[in-house]
Order: structure tokens, then C-alpha cells, then sequence
């Protein structure tokens, strides 16, 4: 069992860290270029506020109450059914499919981040060119770069929670944070500023359909860290009588706030030097290096930062997404920290291996289930049907399972007459959205 306990602020950090990854950076601005932009955003800040908040709340107050491993943190905390439910903990082991393309995304991100010393491409067509052969073609590149993550990752979790995370959040996070507000306000100083705000906050509901909210939904989990137990996890470690309320709002505000400053950045970027925000997932490896190139000198300076500040979110990120297995090893097998992390690293490289050949001529056939490859089923399955379905766990236990007054007695106190509208709202608004999305992934609606 961890002894070292998080402060308020190092939680924050910490949680902030976790959700503030390649989802807020990558992920956010391509989704939203391909659904049409500010229609989009309303609906996902509507189902941060509706749905996020309040599984953010359950599963920072289930960690706080259970102190430990996900597993033991159902078990415990259920009043009856304890052996059924602690099933229910192995959420966590969502993450490791996660890390295993996670990883390897991450590994782009350092690849991206040496070759923007030299040469940028410059055109889009060249710059996709590169990207693409990359990913086709040059298996070595991308295990190197996938080993170095695996290496860099398992080392700070060997660290542990206290040492490592913590003092690894003190330091990325705000250096993110001041890369990503440098290029922001550089973006400000664009013409095309004005047209990244109009396509972000102009809604045009025509473009708005029931794909538009699934996406919405689906992603608001992946990028607040949902349903796989990172939250609940690392708010075990929480000192007693901190504020969970405020916690779960600093951590959406945050993660919140630069999923926004990164999309008018690279909107404003990408306008400014023609090219399309509807580029789907390439959009921060084409058409970005693209435009960076077109900044002149500049560019390569402004390239660097910014792969930094993606490597820096995604590594911090990675940390969280493999932290709850370890912990439930290090808990109820007792293993050493050691022996946890490089038990679960050695699963997710594995696995990230195979993730990359996947997409390499030659292995790809083979590793090409129905219309996607392993690489896209991973990233699928996952995110849009595990931490979906888990989350509607935590809304089930916490709602209906757990002793009300257990529940009270924490966060009445913080919550106020608001805690009646939360307790709704994760009762019956979270499970019954959730519950639609996962009926229309399977081609129900
Ligand atoms: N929230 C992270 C991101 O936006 C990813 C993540 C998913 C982290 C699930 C932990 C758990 O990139």
C-alpha cells in the first residue's frame, strides 16, 4: 500500500495530468473538424457537464473511500455481493489494451519531435507521404520509438505515485501548459484567428446528427480519463479531508480549458496557412508540419515546442493508464513495484508490437479482422465500448449500490443542496446516455 498521500494540489495535478493527454491535443481538434465544428463543441462541454462531472465525482470519491487497487475498492465498498462486484474492478485492465496503441502513438509523438529539428515538408502531399511510410512501411522506427516509451513510462511508474507522478506532474504539466498558452497567444496575433473562433463557436446545426452526439459522449470519457479507474486509482492516494468536489472541477476545468486552447491553436495554424481542419486523425501529423513549415523559420522552433507538449500530456497520460493494474498487483499479490510495472509494461509492448505490424504492408493482412486492423480495433474497442460500459458501472454502484449515507456523509457537506442534482444525475442521466451510446455503436439506433 502506498503511505505517501497526494496533497489537493498534487492530486489535481495528477488527475489533470492523467486527462490532459493525446486526446486533448490530437484527438479533440480532428473530431471536431470532422463534425462540423461549434455544434460539436456545445454538445461535448454539454456532456462534460451532464455525464462528466458527475462519474469524474463517483470515481474520485470511490477511490478516496476504498484507498486502494480498483478491485478492492469495489469489493470493499459494496455492502453485499462483495466477490460479484469486485469484477467490476477489472476495469483497470482496459488500460493496458489502451497503452498498447497508446504507446505507439506516444513513440509518433518522439519521432516527430527529433525530425522537427530538421527538415519540415513542405507540402501537405509530402508531408503525408512521410507520415505514411512511416506507418506502412518502417516497422523499425516506430518499435524504436515504441520501445523508448515503454522504457521512459515503466521507469517513472517504478519511481511510484508519490515520487514519480507527483513530482513528474509538478513539472510537465505546467510546462505544457506554458508551451501550449505561448503558441496560443501566437496564433492570437493571426488573421485567421477570427475564422478558428468562428468554426469553434459558430455552431452550424445542419452539420449535427446522431453520430455527432455518440462522438461527443465517447470522447468526453476517453479524454477525462473515465471508466478504466485512473481517476480512482491515483484519488486513493488523496489526503483525508480534501475537497473532492473541487478536485473533480479543477481536473474538468483544466482538461477543459486546453482541449480548447489547443483546438483555436491549431485551427488558427491551419487556416492561417491553407489547410483543412477536416483532415481526420493525420491532422496533427500532416497537416500540421505542413503549415509549420509555411511559418518559415520560425517553424521548426514552434514544431519542437509543440511535439513536446503533446509527448509531455501523452507520457503523463500513459503513466495513469497503466498505474491501476500495477497498484492492484502491488495490493493483493503483493508484488514489488519492480516486479508490477515491468509485468504490465512487458504486456502492453508486447501487444504494441503486434499494434504496429498491424499496420505494415506485408503483416497487415493478417492482422486485419473484418473492416479494421488490430491497430484500429484496439483503439475501438476500447474506447468506445469498455470505458463506456465501465463507466455505467461506477453510475450503477455509486448510485444504487453504495450506502447513500456513506455517500452523504463525504460529500453532502461539500456539495451542499446541489448534491441532490448530482445524485440524479449520475443515477439516471449518466447510465441512460451511456446506455445510448453503447445501443448505437452496435448498430442498434
Ligand atoms: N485522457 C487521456 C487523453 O485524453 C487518455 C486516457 C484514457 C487516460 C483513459 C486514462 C484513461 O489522452
Amino acid at each position: 500500500m502506498e503511505i505517501a498521500r497526494f496533497s489537493r494540489i498534487g492530486f489535481i495535478l495528477a488527475a489533470a495530468g492523467s486527462a490532459v493527454g493525446l486526446g486533448n491535443i490530437w484527438k479533440f481538434p480532428y473530431v471536431t473538424g470532422e463534425n462540423g465544428g461549434g455544434a460539436f463543441v456545445l454538445i461535448y462541454l454539454l456532456t462534460v457537464v451532464l455525464i462528466g462531472f458527475s462519474i469524474m465525482l463517483a470515481e474520485i470519491l470511490m477511490g478516496y473511500l476504498g484507498r486502494q487497487d480498483t478491485v478492492t475498492a469495489f469489493e470493499k465498498l459494496a455492502p453485499k455481493n462483495k466477490g460479484a462486484w469486485k469484477f467490476a474492478g477489472f476495469q483497470s485492465f482496459t488500460g493496458l489494451t489502451i497503452m498498447s496503441f497508446y504507446s505507439v502513438v506516444v513513440g509518433w509523438i518522439f519521432h516527430y519531435v527529433v525530425t522537427s529539428f530538421s527538415a519540415l515538408p513542405s507540402t501537405v502531399a509530402e508531408a503525408e507521404a512521410s507520415f505514411m511510410s512511416m506507418l506502412q512501411t518502417d516497422a523499425l522506427t516506430q518499435i524504436f520509438y515504441h520501445t523508448l516509451a515503454f522504457i521512459f513510462i515503466t521507469f517513472i511508474i517504478v519511481k511510484g505515485v508519490k515520487k514519480g507522478i507527483e513530482n513528474l506532474n509538478l513539472v510537465l504539466m505546467p510546462t505544457l501548459m506554458l508551451i501550449l498558452l505561448g503558441l496560443f497567444f501566437y496564433a492570437t496575433t493571426m488573421d485567421a484567428f477570427a475564422q478558428a473562433v468562428d468554426f469553434m463557436f459558430n455552431p452550424k446545426w445542419e452539420k449535427v446528427n446522431s453520430h455527432t452526439f455518440i462522438t461527443a459522449i465517447g470522447h468526453a470519457f476517453f479524454t477525462l480519463s473515465l471508466g478504466m479507474g485512473a481517476i480512482m486509482t491515483y484519488s486513493a492516494s488523496l489526503e483525508k479531508d480534501s475537497s473532492l468536489v473541487k478536485s473533480a472541477f479543477w481536473v474538468i476545468f483544466l482538461d477543459t480549458t486546453i482541449a480548447i486552447v489547443a483546438g483555436l491553436t491549431l485551427f488558427t495554424f491551419l487556416y492561417q496557412y491553407d489547410s483543412h481542419p477536416a483532415q481526420g486523425p493525420g491532422l496533427v501529423f500532416i497537416s500540421l508540419p505542413a503549415a509549420f513549415y509555411a511559418m518559415g523559420a520560425i517553424g521548426n522552433i514552434i514544431a519542437v515546442l509543440f511535439f513536446s507538449a503533446l509527448a509531455f500530456a501523452g507520457v503523463t497520460s500513459s503513466v495513469s493508464i497503466v498505474e491501476p493494474m500495477v497498484q492492484y498487483f502491488i495490493d493483493r499479490f503483493k508484488w514489488s513495484r519492480l516486479k508490477a510495472a515491468l509485468a504490465m509494461g512487458s504486456f502492453f509492448y508486447l501487444l504494441g508490437l503486434v499494434a504496429i505490424l498491424s499496420n505494415i504492408e506485408g503483416f497487415k493482412d493478417v492482422l486485419t479482422f473484418g473492416s479494421k486492423n488490430l491497430f484500429d480495433w484496439l483503439d475501438f474497442v476500447t474506447a468506445s465500448i469498455l470505458l463506456p460500459v465501465a463507466g455505467v458501472a461506477v453510475s450503477i454502484f455509486v448510485g444504487f449500490v453504495m450506502d447513500k449515507q456513506k455517500i452523504e456523509a463525504v460529500l453532502k457537506p461539500q456539495l451542499g443542496s446541489a448534491f441532490e442534482a448530482w445524485y440524479f444525475s449520475l443515477r439516471y442521466i449518466a447510465p441512460i446516455g451511456l446506455f445510448i451510446v453503447m445501443l448505437s455503436l452496435v448498430g442498434i439506433i
